[in-house]
């Protein structure tokens, strides 16, 4: 195996080639080989999820095993930091920030059919018959990237989500379409049956079909052009999750657009609606996006958490636009992280009805025992200033107004956020004029180390705000995050700087008397240790640091 792998890899050796490429290379690396990563670079998140070395987009087959185990697969790119050569790559976590990189779970079986996005559901009733023995059976869904095809592909693991076997039967769909891709599969309770949501993408439809058993499948019905276009629909997901302040459900079907979002490039929606097992119904035609910033595509929610239960989500934290351009890949040989894992509910918002609820899903256990800095209460004027030089890079900023009264304030009433680099004074400055119609803005355009000219620098979003605000940041060394009202709005930014952004300052200026601010700054304990990261879990495959092979040097196999 191996030898193979040696044979494989040199043979393309030529080709590889780094940063602002135009080619990748396509050397596959077995299912079973475990990677090992430097964790400790410049621009490398330290609670965020990325992978040892290569390039990852969209996370896939979400599911939490019965064991209280969170599983992200991810498309990997484990031979270069570009886009290409898709495998299913693979890492675990009980808390979804300290994670465990496991072997590489699935492998193309040529370089001309990929493993392209898809999901995972458990089959404890063995519908399937592939396990009669277990009650942990995994069905993994894929689309399989062929040459002249994109068909919908199925891989059974019998040993809980590390190790598959492609499915003897397969393609389970396919239907000579070349933009017909990733399947999302859950259980229908109700109806006893499984559903599949798959984009055809470029007729902007969502196909729905039906199956007793996971395997053979029938179409039910199609919803169509619903919201933003775009040119192309991809990554749906269909999923049930609580109404605040209810006792009912509802159903979000959420369809990641590429490219053509209105920020450029790619971005989420989601359509609150209903759903009874054949049909999904939009509750309004609104189109809602579900994050203010550039960088967050083809989320993925976790299966097998009940519909009454807040679900937990992880998107793809970068923008197609410039994806292949960001200097991580050269400087350290990664590129590309996922969001934060996010909890996610419906809410009825004021005036705007129903939102996606986003908030970062328990940082609790990653905050220190005391905030480096703390005010609680800055009043309607103040400044908070928190060094954060001796922490991870990775903090996190609270803020919490009450006693707002926006009647009368001036239109310069605001509390404003500046994250400081103090070795090079680059800067990440951001806030929110608290006036009738509140708005939150961000600017990365002081960040020095990499531009390009999709990535834009200044972003902003309007909130209906009545007497109270909230807003949380989370910085992690290339990204930026923020969430506001109750998470009510979220965005998701990358940057690169010279120098690691250390400094804090929160400022507050213009607002009424009587006000209330706290403001915290806390340094948050990064997940992955300093250093190299060794390859563990299941794997019988041999460590593979892929900078050895960026020095021109073969391991020992
Ligand atoms: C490549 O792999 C796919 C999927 O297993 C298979 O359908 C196809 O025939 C293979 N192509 C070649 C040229 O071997
Ligand atoms: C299931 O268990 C039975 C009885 O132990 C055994 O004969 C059979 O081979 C097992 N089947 C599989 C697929 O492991
Ligand atoms: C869960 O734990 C049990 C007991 O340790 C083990 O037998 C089983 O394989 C585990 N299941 C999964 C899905 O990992
Ligand atoms: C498994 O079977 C139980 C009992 O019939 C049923 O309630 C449940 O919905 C089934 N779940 C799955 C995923 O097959
Ligand atoms: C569903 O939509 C796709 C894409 O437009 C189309 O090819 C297909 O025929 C539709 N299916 C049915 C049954 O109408
Ligand atoms: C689901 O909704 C569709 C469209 O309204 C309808 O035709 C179908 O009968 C419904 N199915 C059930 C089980 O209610
Ligand atoms: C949402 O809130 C508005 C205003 O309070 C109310 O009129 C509407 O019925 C609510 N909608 C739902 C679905 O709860
Ligand atoms: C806010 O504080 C600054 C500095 O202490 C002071 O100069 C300014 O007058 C204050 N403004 C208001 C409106 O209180
Ligand atoms: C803000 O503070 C108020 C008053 O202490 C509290 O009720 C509320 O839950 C806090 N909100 C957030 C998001 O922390
Ligand atoms: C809010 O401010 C306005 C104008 O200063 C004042 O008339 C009103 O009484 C205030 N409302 C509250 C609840 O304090
Ligand atoms: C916040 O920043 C904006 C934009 O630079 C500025 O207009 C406003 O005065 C600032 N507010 C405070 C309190 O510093
Ligand atoms: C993986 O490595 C870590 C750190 O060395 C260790 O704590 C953990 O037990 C290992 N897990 C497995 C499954 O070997």
């Amino acid at each position: 195996m191996h030898f193979k792998l040696v044979l494989l890899l040199s043979s393309t050796f030529g080709t590889l080639t780094l940063g602002q490429s135009s080619s990748t290379t396509t050397a596959i690396v077995p299912a079973g080989t475990g990677l090992s990563g430097d964790y400790s670079g410049h621009y490398r998140p330290q609670i965020h999820f990325s992978a040892p070395v290569g390039f990852i987009n969209d996370p896939n087959g979400l599911f939490l095993d019965d064991n209280g185990t969170y599983h992200l697969y991810y498309q990997y790119n484990p031979t270069d930091t570009i886009a290409g050569n898709q495998h299913w790559g693979h890492a675990t976590s009980t808390d979804l920030y300290t994670w465990e990189n496991q072997p590489i779970a699935l492998a193309p079986d040529n370089s001309t059919s990929f493993i392209f996005s898809g999901s995972i559901v458990i089959d404890p009733n063995n519908t399937s018959g592939l396990f009669p023995n277990q009650t942990n059976g995994v069905l993994a869904y894929y689309t399989l990237d062929g040459p002249d095809q994109q068909t919908q592909d199925l891989a059974h693991s019998h040993d809980g989500g590390y190790t598959f076997t492609k499915y003897a039967n397969n393609p389970l769909i396919a239907i000579g379409s070349s933009q017909y891709r990733d399947p999302k599969v859950l259980w229908y309770a109700p109806a006893q049956h499984w559903v599949m949501v798959v984009a055809y993408a470029q007729e902007f439809t969502i196909e729905i079909l039906t199956s007793p058993n996971g395997l053979d499948w029938t179409f039910a019905s199609n919803f169509t052009h619903h919201g933003l276009l775009g040119t192309q629909y991809e990554c749906p997901n269909l999923v049930e999750m609580p109404m605040q302040g209810s006792d009912t459900t509802m159903w979000l079907l959420y369809i990641s657009i590429n490219p053509g979002a209105p920020l450029g490039g790619s971005i989420g929606q989601y359509i609150p609606g209903a759903f009874n097992g054949t049909h999904f119904s939009a509750v309004d035609a609104a189109a809602r996006i579900a994050d203010w910033g550039k960088d967050n595509y083809a989320g993925q929610f976790f299966s097998n958490i009940p519909g009454t239960q807040d679900q937990v989500s992880i998107a793809w934290a970068s923008n197609w636009q410039y994806t292949n351009y960001v200097p991580t890949g050269p400087a350290e040989g990664w590129a590309s992280a996922m969001s934060l894992p996010r909890v996610n509910y419906l809410r009825n918002a004021t005036r705007t009805g129903y939102t996606l609820v986003s908030l970062p899903y328990g940082l609790e256990g990653l905050k220190g025992k005391e905030a480096v800095a703390s005010n609680e209460d800055l009043g309607g004027n103040g400044t908070l200033l928190a060094d954060l030089s001796d922490g991870s890079g990775a903090f996190m900023i609270d803020v919490n107004m009450t006693g707002l009264n926006l009647t009368g304030l001036s239109n310069t009433a605001s509390v404003n956020f500046t994250i400081m680099a103090s070795g090079s004074g680059e800067a990440i400055n951001g806030g929110t004029f608290m006036n009738a119609d509140a708005t939150t803005w961000v600017d990365r355009g002081r960040i020095q180390g990499w531009s390009n000219i999709y990535y834009t620098d200044k972003f902003s979003t309007a909130y209906v705000v009545e007497d109270s605000f909230d807003f949380q940041v989370i910085v992690d060394r290339s990204m930026i995050e923020i969430f506001g009202l109750e998470g009510e709005k979220s965005a998701t930014l990358v940057y690169y700087p010279e120098a690691l952004l250390d400094t804090v300052i929160v400022r507050t200026g213009g607002l009424n008397e009587g006000v209330s601010v706290s403001a915290n700054v806390y340094s948050l304990e990064g997940t992955w240790g300093s250093g190299q990261v060794q390859p563990n879990g299941t794997s019988n495959g041999t460590a593979f640091d892929r900078r050895d092979l960026l020095r021109g040097r073969m391991w020992d196999a």
